[in-house]
């Protein structure tokens, strides 16, 4: 039986942390040996936002060794650079003349990117509240006011929401990236490229691969049967590590505050400090509940790391406070950075380059044949 082919992949921006591992980097290092699988450092993707060409060249080493020293196998699985295999950026090109505006207006990361975060839903509810709630033009001590001159009022407040809407999200979507617009159709290529039957992510990334599956789909449709329409793989709960210092948010590389989250570049004490600075919710027990989700998040890291259940560690520590755990907490976490910190720095980025530059080389024949297939289908000249 041949194994399914799974592809994933991390941009090289912001600071790699705890929760990437955790979330997406540990499932893959398990998965290597059950899939057949691809493992990308998608540079391309990071270019859709302003970026500093040096900081893009370290951080894109730096991702790799990240993947290596947790302990992905490049005898196993493929890993490499998006750029270095030029399909991608091709097969994005050639998905694009079957993409719509409106399938990439909707998307939440890219509205959330470009600023874009209120929409049509947003406006047609202020003009219901609107609609319910003439009052406010009444006036109070003069209650003859003319019917008709509250309607008029209404109306003219309608069309100016409306004007203020329509002019902040073209302003918005004009300052906006062509390139941060069309990521999710590089996405996509990036996936159905290799006929990639499972993508494991994480929750946010599911608008996007349900992209990869309509246009897998429109284009076979359309010129016959091409590509594989991918799955997704989703994680179990415990899985999805948010913010230390914001529970109900992801944790991410690009947050505000560092606060967020524990850098694979932050030093013993660093980590120490952001554990015992990490919010809390109000309360002094150690339960796992979920209306207690920064303790919650942090059991979870707990658990992942210790291998202990949730349920063991409310054992562990029933009677026991915030301080106690949370020490505990900084010293587990503590122990595995280190020797990942370790395996990070024992790398060279000349050994890197290498491995990368044999990933691509070895995967690059597979995205060839798939991408003159789509050439020949289309009616180019191969
Ligand atoms: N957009 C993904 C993220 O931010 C990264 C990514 C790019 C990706 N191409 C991919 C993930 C293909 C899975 C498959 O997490």
């Amino acid at each position: 039986m041949t194994k399914k082919r799974i592809f994933s992949g991390i941009q090289p921006s912001g600071n790699l942390h705890i929760g990437n591992y955790l979330g997406a980097i540990a499932n893959w290092v398990k998965m290597q040996d059950e899939f057949e699988s691809i493992f990308c450092v998608v540079d391309m993707h990071a270019i859709t936002v302003p970026q500093d060409p040096e900081v893009l060249r370290q951080k894109t080493i730096e991702v790799a060794k990240i993947y290596l020293a947790s302990g992905i196998d490049p005898q196993k699985s493929s890993l490499f650079i998006q750029s270095h295999v030029p399909e991608h950026a091709e097969l994005c090109w050639i998905l694009n003349t079957i993409t719509q505006n409106g399938d990439l207006t909707k998307m939440t990361q890219f509205k959330s990117k470009a600023g874009i975060q209120f929409d049509l839903e947003d406006f047609e509810k202020s003009l219901t509240d609107l609609q319910n709630n003439p009052h406010p033009y009444f006036d109070d001590e003069n209650t003859d006011t003319d019917i008709n001159k509250v309607i008029k009022l209404s109306r003219d407040v309608a069309y100016e929401t409306a004007r203020e809407f329509i002019k902040k999200f073209i302003a918005k979507f004009n300052s906006s990236g062509v390139g941060l617009f069309d990521y999710p159709v590089l996405m996509a290529a990036d996936i159905i490229l290799y006929d990639t039957q499972t993508v494991p992510v994480g929750e946010d990334q599911l608008q996007h691969i349900e992209l990869a599956r309509d246009l897998a789909k429109r284009f076979n449709s359309k010129f016959g049967e091409t590509f594989v329409v991918p799955e997704f793989f989703i994680k179990k709960e415990g899985m999805r590590i948010m913010g230390l210092d914001d529970p109900s948010k992801k944790m991410s590389k690009s947050a505000s505050s560092e606060y967020n989250y524990i850098a694979f570049s932050d030093s013993e004490e660093i980590i120490r400090k952001k554990i015992r600075k990490a919010v809390t919710d109000s309360g002094s027990e150690i339960v796992y509940r979920d209306e207690k989700p920064a303790l919650k998040n942090l059991i979870n890291i707990y658990s992942l790391l210790a291998d202990k259940k949730t349920s063991e560690i409310e054992t562990m520590y029933a009677g026991k406070g915030y301080g106690d755990f949370k020490n505990d907490l900084a010293e587990i976490v503590v122990n595995f950075m280190k020797p990942m910190q370790e395996r990070i720095s024992g790398l060279s980025d000349e050994k890197v380059l290498e491995i990368l530059r044999e990933g691509a080389e070895k995967i690059r024949p597979i995205a060839k044949k798939k991408l003159d297939e789509v050439k020949e289908k289309i009616g180019f000249i191969v």
